[in-house]
């Protein structure tokens, strides 16, 4: 505009009007074809202020200035997408990092493994002997009540040395044998109790209200578990303190346990997960996020079921159901003076640990048989060709030869030999033994084993 008096006033600002501005100069601030923003000149009372050249130079300076914004917005958005590749490198590196260690922590766990049975093993060996040798004194003394009372508290120390060994394997995540069986769960919630009010901190308050019977179902050790992985948890939730609620009861169908904490409680997100395997969210070494996936398999072969409720910064409630049993008993142990007694039928023990079988030798001679002893298979081959005993009983891991080619070897010879396998290492109990040699085998224990359990072996394998 040049002149802008010479114009309609409806076409000019109030501004333009006010302040008298006769003379306007506009450029166009254009990019990729886009108008970006405007260059505006004015000139105040003075009419054709501009002249052509004014125009092209401000042309020129509008480009220039186009450019210019251009090249700053692309640097800024270029800033952006530097930041945001930064931090998703940065996003991963941790997480390559976490995985290194997730992996790192395995592999201890896994070597934690080999060792827990290795010790357990040794473990057993040696709780054998004990109690092989306490159950003798027991049986040839049977009158002596001094005697009996200091041999039952043997038995009672053996028995608790087995149960540590489990919980060795299964802390060290070992497949452990289950016996399931009718129990009262009240026992294994009192067990459960025992344990973390020894070792749980003093500013966790732990308050429960246990009814009793509550009769179930189930492997003990297992529950025990069960309970020991929820109160954890409940544990690590207060690391302030708060408190921590045991109740039980038992309805018509169900028994129903409910662990609950005034910890940092959990938002929906974790809740979605918590049963997923390695769902975590502790540090590595803190939690390996396996409790609750443990926890929730061992409830479902309990044909049981398990909810959370839980707010965040309230507190979590755990619940834990399991179907009433119906036909419920105790079960006592036998005592050793009802076993049925041999009649001097011939057993061969094989064992490389002279205290494993001079305690076994022991207690099964005071229940009526013939015992003969070898420490090694290849003795014991030669022994079976020349006595042709009734039964043997035959460790599993033995230097030079196993158990599981001298049992080959001694079947070879004679397809009707009787064998029970007798041994320190788990996976013999469950499923790793050759499925062929499986068939072939009268029987397979567990150390440390009662004469109870051994004498039952015997006659199953006598009368197959
Ligand atoms: N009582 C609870 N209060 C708050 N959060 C819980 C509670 N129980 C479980 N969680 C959450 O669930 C996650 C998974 O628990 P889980 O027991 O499976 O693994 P973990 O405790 O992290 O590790 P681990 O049990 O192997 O030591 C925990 O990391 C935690 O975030
Ligand atoms: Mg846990």
């Amino acid at each position: 505009m040049s002149d802008t008096s010479r114009m309609d006033e409806a076409q000019l600002s109030d501004s333009m009007q006010q302040m008298n501005i006769r003379s306007v100069m506009c450029v166009p601030l254009k990019c990729k074809g886009e108008v970006r923003g405007v260059i505006y000149v004015d000139s105040i009372g003075l009419p054709g202020g501009f002249g052509k050249d004014d125009l092209q130079s401000l042309t020129g300076l509008g480009n220039t200035a186009a450019i210019a914004i251009e090249n700053a917005r692309l640097y800024s958005d270029l800033e952006k997408l530097v930041e945001r590749r930064t931090a998703q490198l940065r996003k991963a590196q941790k997480n390559q990092q976490r995985l290194q260690k997730q992996l790192s922590h395995a592999q201890k766990m896994e070597s934690l493994g080999r060792l827990a049975g290795g010790v357990a093993h040794n473990f057993r060996n040696i709780l054998q002997a004990i109690l092989g040798n306490a159950q003798f004194l027991q049986m040839t003394y049977s009158q002596d009540g001094q005697l009996q009372k200091i041999t039952r508290a043997i038995n009672e120390s053996v028995a608790k040395g087995s149960d540590f060994i489990y919980s060795l394997l299964r802390f060290s995540r070992q497949e452990v044998e289950k016996e399931i069986l009718p129990l009262d769960l009240k026992s294994v919630l009192d067990e459960t109790y025992k344990i973390i009010s020894n070792t749980f901190d003093k500013s966790i308050k732990i308050a429960t209200k246990i009814e009793k019977p509550l009769p179930i179902k189930g492997d003990r050790l297992s529950l025990c578990q069960v309970f020991i992985n929820l109160c954890d948890n409940a544990r690590d939730s207060m690391p302030d303190g708060g408190e921590l609620r045991i109740e039980a009861k038992k309805d018509k169908k169900a028994v129903v346990v409910t662990i609950s904490d005034t910890g940092c409680g959990m938002d929906e997100e974790t809740l979605k997960n918590i049963f997923d395997p390695f769902f975590t969210t502790k540090d590595v070494g803190e939690g390996t996020g396996l409790g609750l996936s443990i926890t929730h398999g061992i409830i479902k072969e309990h044909k049981g079921k398990i909810s959370v409720s839980s707010q965040p910064g309230k507190g979590t409630l755990f619940r834990v159901a399991f179907p009433v049993a119906e036909k419920y008993e105790q079960i006592k142990p036998e005592s050793p003076q009802r076993i049925r007694h041999g009649k001097g039928e011939k057993i061969l023990i094989v064992d490389d640990e002279p205290a494993v079988l001079e305690g076994l030798e022991n207690m099964i001679k005071s229940i009526g048989y013939e015992v003969d002893s070898v420490s090694s298979g290849s003795q014991a081959i030669e022994h079976y060709k020349m006595h042709k005993p009734d039964v043997v009983l035959l460790d599993w891991k033995m230097p030079h030869m196993d158990g599981a080619t001298c049992a080959k070897k001694i079947i070879e010879n004679d397809p009707a030999a009787r064998i029970v396998i007798i041994s320190g290492y788990q996976e013999t109990a469950t499923s790793k033994i050759d499925a062929g040699l499986k068939k072939t085998i009268k029987g397979l224990i567990l150390k440390p084993c009662k004469v109870e359990k051994l004498n039952k072996a015997i006659l199953e394998a006598l009368n197959s």
